[in-house]
Order: C-alpha cells, then sequence, then structure tokens
C-alpha cells in the first residue's frame, strides 16, 4: 500500500479496480484526528505488512464502509485492526450478514473537531440487477476544505486507461466531476438529492476526493455544483 499525502493529517491510497469490464481504480481515504486516531474510509486490500505504515501515521480506530458497495476489503482490515469500530450504513448488515458492523452511519455527525459527514439521501444507482439506493455517506474535512466522496462523483482523466477514457469521454464525464448516467437514472428522489447537496454546499471545501478518479484540487465546489445540476436538471 502507497500512502499518498494529501494535506496536513489526510492520506490516500489507491488499487487497480475494474468495473464492468473498465479499469476505475479505487482509492482510501485515512484521516488523522488530533489525538492520533486514525480513521479508514474505504479500506483497501491489506497485508499485514502494510500496518507498519499505518501504524506510524496514528491508532487505526475506525473502519469505515461509507456507501453499499465499497465494503469489499472490509474483512481484512478488521482481521489487522480488530479493536476498531466499524461503521457501515443502511442495509450492509443484509448485505454481508459475515460482516460485523459496529455502529450505522445513518445520521449526520462528527468524528473530532475535524471530520464531519452526512448521509447523502436520495442517491441511487442503475446496477445490472436494477435501482438501488446507495445510502452514500460524504465527508468534510475542516481543516484541509476537502470533500470526501466515493461513488457520489467521478473524475476519470488521462491516468487511467484508454478504454476508460473514451468511456468517460461519451458519458460526458472525461476530465469533469460528476456522477455517471447510472446514477442520474438511479436517483429517482430528486428532491432528497437536492437537500443533500444543499447540505454539502454549506461546508466550505476547496478540494474533492472520490474513490473512483483523480483528486479534484481546486475549485471543487464550483464543479461538485456543475455535476448535480446535470443530475438534478436544475440550477442550484
Ligand atoms: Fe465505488
Amino acid at each position: 500500500m502507497n500512502l499518498i499525502p494529501v494535506a496536513e493529517n489526510l492520506w490516500t491510497a489507491t488499487q487497480p479496480f475494474s468495473y464492468l469490464g473498465l479499469e476505475v481504480g479505487t482509492r482510501m481515504v485515512a484521516v488523522r484526528l488530533s489525538p492520533g486516531e486514525l480513521i479508514l474510509i474505504s479500506p483497501i486490500q491489506m497485508q499485514a505488512t502494510d500496518c507498519s505504515s499505518l501504524n506510524s501515521l496514528g491508532t487505526v480506530n475506525h473502519l469505515i464502509a461509507p456507501n453499499q458497495f465499497h465494503h469489499l476489503y472490509l474483512s481484512q482490515a478488521q482481521a489487522l485492526y480488530p479493536d476498531a469500530t466499524t461503521w457501515g450504513v443502511e442495509g450492509l448488515a443484509d448485505k454481508r450478514p459475515d460482516l460485523k458492523l459496529d455502529s450505522l452511519l445513518n445520521k449526520a455527525g462528527t468524528f473530532g473537531e475535524e471530520l464531519e459527514y452526512l448521509p447523502f439521501k436520495g442517491f441511487g444507482a442503475l446496477l445490472p440487477r436494477g435501482i438501488c439506493l446507495a445510502h452514500e455517506t460524504v465527508f468534510w474535512h475542516r481543516p484541509s476544505r476537502s470533500l470526501i466522496l466515493t461513488d457520489t462523483s467521478f473524475h476519470f482523466d488521462e491516468t487511467f486507461p484508454w478504454v476508460t477514457q473514451l468511456a468517460a469521454r461519451v458519458m460526458g464525464s472525461y476530465k469533469v466531476l460528476k456522477p455517471s448516467y447510472f446514477e442520474k437514472l438511479g436517483s429517482r428522489d430528486k428532491a432528497q438529492v437536492k437537500a443533500s447537496v444543499r447540505q454539502v454546499l454549506a461546508w466550505d471545501f476547496d478540494r474533492v476526493i472520490t474513490a473512483h478518479g483523480s483528486i479534484v484540487e481546486t475549485d471543487g465546489k464550483a464543479q461538485f455544483t456543475a455535476g448535480f445540476e446535470w443530475l438534478l436538471g436544475e440550477t442550484l
């Protein structure tokens, strides 16, 4: 695992990941709170050898599956950090009864003074098996003015394989921060999504970190807004 510093007390690590035949990668975010607690959002594949680099940053106290989909490597992380609290979202316990989930991310809250989160209600995705509510959680790292998303927006660019770039161009989302048509079609309750977007826009952020795609380092708030104006079909 290659932990990349993004800002003070904020790191990311990525690994290859394929979805519908496209290489889209997946990203974990590590946040250190002031007492030295470490929070891992969307843990990626981990070996015992990865623990030394994580442990050098802080004490891993929280493991987070921030939506219905980013739980694939959670059990590995739990095995390495059995004392950490595992957080999941609505429906995940039914989907993954094998996972031990300690807490539920079903309402707005905070981790320390630095990290706020809220459920991004109404947001869904059209999957091969039909429409599925994602039960997304979005996070705001206040000190670095970073919005941490999972699948609520994507940002593919020239760092991805050409087939992924081509698919992003066809979808009108190459080098653009936005959800895809799958989320536009899968998010039926636009009023709920709009209310969630307004909550996010109340946060002061410039950087946007997604699970799939490159990090948007500046102007993220305007780009996030434009992406959801497209999804909602109205000006925010
Ligand atoms: Fe994802």
